[in-house]
């Protein structure tokens, strides 16, 4: 049985360009804003339930068993000035980078792991407005103040 291999890196015929190829061959499907499929719905919705929840509660109203001892409290994601008051960049840059990537609370965590699911992270967003107001949806990004 060999012992432990010397230049292992030389091993690797996988370079990183490889995936900036596949990249640009999907490139198409993901440019401009990532429309959810219903995968990604379902992902998000899981990533919701896992992740979120224990925080936002199961419905997003900030009241989650573990958000009862942060100060500030986790966001209630159901308001609808708070929905307004937001685009939907800004609510995935939250998503993705955490709450101090927005100026506000670090106990909001990020979720770099979604930074390369746009489509996840846009399914996630899109799920937040589905529980906001009647209508769901927020003004234009250019009506953000
Ligand atoms: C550890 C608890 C915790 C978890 C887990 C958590 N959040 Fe938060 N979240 C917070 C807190 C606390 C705030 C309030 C930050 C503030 O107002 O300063 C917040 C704020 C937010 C905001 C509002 C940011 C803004 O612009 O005001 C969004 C959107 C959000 N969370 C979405 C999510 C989503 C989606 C998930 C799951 C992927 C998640 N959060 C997981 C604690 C959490």
């Amino acid at each position: 049985m060999p012992r432990t291999r010397v230049g292992a890196e030389g091993a690797s015929h996988a370079p990183a360009w490889g995936w900036r190829v596949l990249a640009l061959l999907l490139g198409p499907l993901g440019c401009g804003p990532a429309v959810p499929t219903a995968a990604d719905r379902a992902e998000a919705d899981r990533i919701f339930a896992e992740r979120c929840a224990n925080c936002h509660g199961p419905q997003g109203r900030g009241d989650g068993p573990a958000g009862r001892t942060l100060d500030p409290p986790p966001r209630d994601l159901t308001d609808p000035a708070f929905l307004r008051a937001r685009t939907d960049e800004a609510l995935a840059r939250a998503i993705v980078a955490g709450g101090s990537a927005v100026g506000r609370s670090p106990a909001m965590p990020g979720n770099p792991d979604l930074a390369d699911r746009p489509a996840v992270v846009r399914a996630l967003v899109e799920r937040l407005r589905a529980h906001g107001p009647p209508g769901g949806r927020a003004p234009r990004a250019s009506a953000h103040r």
